[in-house]
């Protein structure tokens, strides 16, 4: 067996093995049967606060029916995310929730293999294919923007999802808007949304159902349009990753369907939760908004275009800080998971073979040993005079880090400022007064009331 087969094989059984104790560990599982899944899912982090808080930094706990392992802090990050001795397995953790839906996707990959599919994919990120990507939003974006209600209230989350999901069909897969993209849309809602069910029968009419069959129609869409991609080179990541995958071999076309999937998956959310984030904060720190608003000025006065290059986003200095402390704040995977493959030992406590292990974005982010006033919005933290960032290369950790670091992170702050340029160039928002955003912070942190807000013209 090779050493890529070996590291699949041990990863793929770990589910069905027993769950070993974790008697010599702090913490406790609350609620028989229940666990702590009501006040995870209530108020994620106040659970975690006082579970550190009692127990310390590795403590254990049970939510979602599953008992596993915090591990709290920039040292545990590092231990688990840079992985050393490629104990921790991604697939284990993941696929319990995402393997149906969204097979094989890079996240859902361990070790040798993942190694193998990231290099390929790695191709589609490049500065160049994100130059193209960025020219073909400029004029969506604008177009999107242009006709939002000024004077009403709406809320921004139906919005910018509607115009998220439009931009995927484009950048993604290459897609003009009209039925074809609204079909693919909806699958792809229907996919993602099943991914929260809880009950996973394919009765008609639930949850499941829809995800399984929105899923279905994805493959076939995908897989049907391979040979149109190879044949002419279109400026979107489907092209690009059938023109890597051509010249580096060893990926089939249901890897590249599969793949595809997955992308549309691990970019929509995300950048929804996080352009909610930042709109709620700018609209509570007007002061900010109007400074964001004379940057993109600044910046429009010496574009070519219409629309920001490439090139222009990197002189959206304060804008970029503005991204980072929303992510610091607001983290999108305010907590993601892996699953030991093998025993190891952190900060002298043996975590057995086949335990789940948690690690929290949300939690570090508000440490005080890493940063000031940590709940204080506050985006010059992150200037380079300041650069509280830099303490520990994993105090920040809104895009994970090591092996697994998100692939899309420079596509997020690119499609973040695009956004912003066209949105803050055209409008000022506002929440009403007293507002305060009510948010879900699990599975991902997005606004429970769609975020109202109100735009007027400038
Ligand atoms: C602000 C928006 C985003 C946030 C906060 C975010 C966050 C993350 C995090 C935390 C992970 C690591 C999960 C883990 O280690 O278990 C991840 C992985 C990933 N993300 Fe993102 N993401 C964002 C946007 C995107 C976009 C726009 C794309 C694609 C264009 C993308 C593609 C991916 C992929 C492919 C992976 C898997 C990487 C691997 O397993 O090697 N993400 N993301």
């Amino acid at each position: 067996m090779t050493s890529m087969e070996d590291a699949r094989v041990r990863a793929a059984h770990l589910p069905r093995m027993p769950q070993r104790k974790l008697d010599h560990i702090p913490g406790d599982y609350g609620w028989p049967l229940l666990g702590q899944t009501l006040a995870f899912l209530r108020d994620y982090q106040g659970l975690v606060r006082h579970q550190a808080e009692r127990y310390g930094p590795v403590h254990k706990g049970s939510v979602m029916f599953q008992r596993g392992v915090t591990l709290l802090g920039p040292e545990a990050n590092e231990f688990v995310l840079r992985d050393k001795e490629h104990v921790f397995s991604s697939r284990a953790a993941w696929n319990p929730l995402l393997e149906r839906l969204f097979t094989d996707g890079l996240m859902l990959r361990d070790f040798a293999d993942h190694k193998f599919h990231r290099r390929i994919m790695q191709q589609a990120f490049k500065k160049p294919a994100l130059a193209g990507y960025l020219e073909r939003m400029n004029p969506r974006i604008h177009e999107g923007v242009a006709n939002w209600p000024a004077g009403e209230t709406f809320t921004f989350f139906d919005r910018i999802k509607s115009l998220l999901l439009d931009l995927g069909a484009q950048t993604f897969l290459g897609l003009d808007m009209g039925p074809r993209a609204d079909r693919v849309n909806q699958s792809f809602i229907d996919a993602a949304d099943a991914s929260l069910a809880v009950l996973r029968v394919p009765i008609p009419g639930t949850l499941w159902h829809r995800g399984l069959r929105g899923r279905r129609f994805l493959e076939d869409f995908i897989a049907g349009l391979i040979p149109e991609k190879r044949r002419a080179a279109t400026p979107d990541f489907f092209s690009e990753l059938c023109k890597a995958a051509a010249e580096e071999g060893g990926l089939t076309d249901r890897d590249v369907t599969n793949h595809m999937i997955f992308l549309l998956f691990a970019a929509h959310d995300t950048t929804t939760s996080t352009l909610c984030s930042l709109i709620y904060l700018l609209c509570r720190n007007p002061q900010w908004q109007t400074r964001l608003a004379a940057e993109m000025d600044r910046v429009a006065e010496g574009m070519d275009g219409d629309g920001p290059g490439y090139g222009d986003l990197e002189k959206m200095v304060e804008t970029g800080w503005v991204f980072r402390e929303t992510l610091r704040l607001r983290p999108a995977l305010t907590t993601f998971p892996r699953r030991t493959a093998e025993e190891v030992e952190f900060q002298g406590y043996r975590i057995p073979r086949n335990t789940l292990v948690n690690l929290s974005p949300l939690f570090t982010h508000y440490m005080p040993e890493y940063w000031s006033d940590p709940e204080r919005f506050d985006p010059e933290r992150f200037s380079d005079e300041r650069a509280e960032h830099k303490g520990h290369h994993f105090q920040w950790i809104p895009f994970g880090g090591g092996h697994h670091k998100c692939l899309g992170l420079n596509f997020a702050e690119i499609q973040t400022k695009a956004f912003l340029f066209h949105f803050l160039r055209r409008y000022r928002v506002r929440v009403r007064d007293g507002y305060e955003m009510p948010v879900q912070l699990v599975p991902l942190a997005m606004p429970k009331d769609g975020l109202p807000v109100e735009i007027v013209r400038r």
